[in-house]
């Protein structure tokens, strides 16, 4: 037996989770999962439509069911039959009312184009969500949220740059330290396209990096010029790998030297150069995580992002990114970093840190840091 949230799940958790599964269910995904009922709760509606249209075992849905306080009614689907008759089993043991759900069995593209005026798309594949992106966001209404988890990580941090080119039409960027932050900034850029051919925008208000997965959630917006307006901020990234320099740039701007030590830029793009969240988003997110029964986890993954947010910069540094770059034996602490760079720390890694300072600044300051050191 599994719990997770108010739902008890009779499933054999094998050691190696694999699509394979009779019935999938992933516990590396816990948080992923609680930060749908997180998200659903700072909705200002009160009655929501909702599609997990790959609701596997259905313990996302029914989480959402039994935890969120709200009208909620579930658009379930899974292409599995197993997967869907464990679902159909679990509805009746926790006695939810049949008019609060429906259920399907079919190509979850098939079935998204069908539908209309949902509040909540989540798309939750084995593997790259590309394929699912234009039937996804076509059924959210204006305002709806738009959930993409992004498993192909590799793909989008630069592992495999032509696989990159070719699912997202970006090119990443493995040899810098926030590469997975690019990778994110890359999926967004490929949401934010796949919107505009329809003239809606999809605007990021909650990204993150965790375990095996990338995570963004969209809001839906609507009109040729709010397209453009989010299209403005997607471009490239400059990044010298010598002195750390990066710089986010419009196509015409793209130049080949670092103007800080002449050694010769690596670019990442188009990706997309915006903020990564919704300030107000996330501390509406913090005030009501007490609400919903979210792990220790997921608390402390959003707490540290809480902190990031504050900080819109693209990319960040790392403490051993730095000390390579300046030859530094032995670094000081992070704290340290914080303090001269007035940095933040980030989500993505342990050793990381924002600073809204300029390159210019950051490498002025990096002499007061060995200074002191
Ligand atoms: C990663 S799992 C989803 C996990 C689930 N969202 C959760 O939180 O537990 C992917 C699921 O999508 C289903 N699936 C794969 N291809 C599909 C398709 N084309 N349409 C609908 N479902 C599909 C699989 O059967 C599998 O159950
Ligand atoms: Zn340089």
């Amino acid at each position: 037996m599994v719990k997770e949230g108010k739902v008890l799940l009779d499933l054999e958790i094998p050691q190696v989770v694999s699509s394979k599964m009779q019935v999938f269910y992933n516990p590396h995904m816990r948080e992923n999962r609680d930060f749908t009922l997180l998200m659903l709760l700072c909705m200002p509606e009160e009655e929501l439509l909702v599609c997990d249209p790959m609701g596997a075992s259905g313990v996302r849905a029914l989480r959402l069911l039994l935890e969120v306080p709200k009208n909620i009614r579930l658009i379930y689907n899974d292409i599995s039959p197993k997967a869907v008759a464990y679902f159909e089993e679990l509805l009746k043991r926790y006695k939810v009312p049949q008019e609060r759900v429906q259920i399907y069995s079919e190509d979850a593209s098939l079935l998204l184009r069908r539908l209309r005026n949902l509040d909540y798309v989540d798309i939750d594949p084995f593997g790259s969500p590309t394929p699912f992106l234009e039937s996804a966001l076509l059924p959210l209404k204006r305002h709806g949220l738009l959930a993409i988890t992004a498993t192909d990580t590799s793909v989008l941090s630069g592992t495999y740059p032509k696989t990159c080119l070719r699912r997202y039409g970006a090119l990443p960027l493995l040899s810098c330290e926030f590469y997975h932050e690019v990778g994110i900034r890359i999926l967004i850029k490929k949401v934010i396209e796949e919107g505009a051919k329809f003239d809606y925008a999809f605007r990021p208000v909650f990204s993150y990096s965790y375990k095996h997965y990338f995570r963004v959630f969209f809001r839906k917006d609507i009109g040729p010029r709010r397209a453009d307006n989010l299209l403005e901020k997607v471009g490239y990234l400059l990044y010298c790998e010598k002195c750390l320099y990066r710089k986010s740039v419009a196509l015409e701007e793209l130049q080949s030297r670092c103007p800080y030590c002449d050694n010769r830029l690596l670019m990442a793009g188009p990706l997309w150069l915006g903020e990564l969240w919704d300030r107000e988003l996330v501390e509406s997110m913090w005030e009501k995580r007490g609400r919903v029964d979210i792990s220790e986890t997921t608390s402390r993954l959003l707490k540290r992002i809480r902190q990031e947010a504050k900080v819109n910069s693209v990319g960040f540094y790392t403490v051993s990114g730095f000390s390579k770059a300046f030859r530094i034996g032995q670094p000081p602490p992070i704290e340290r970093f914080l303090e001269v760079f007035e940095g933040v720390r980030t989500h993505f890694t342990g050793e990381g840190f924002r600073t809204s300072l300029d390159h210019e600044e950051v490498l002025r300051r990096s002499h007061e840091l060995l200074q002191r050191a």
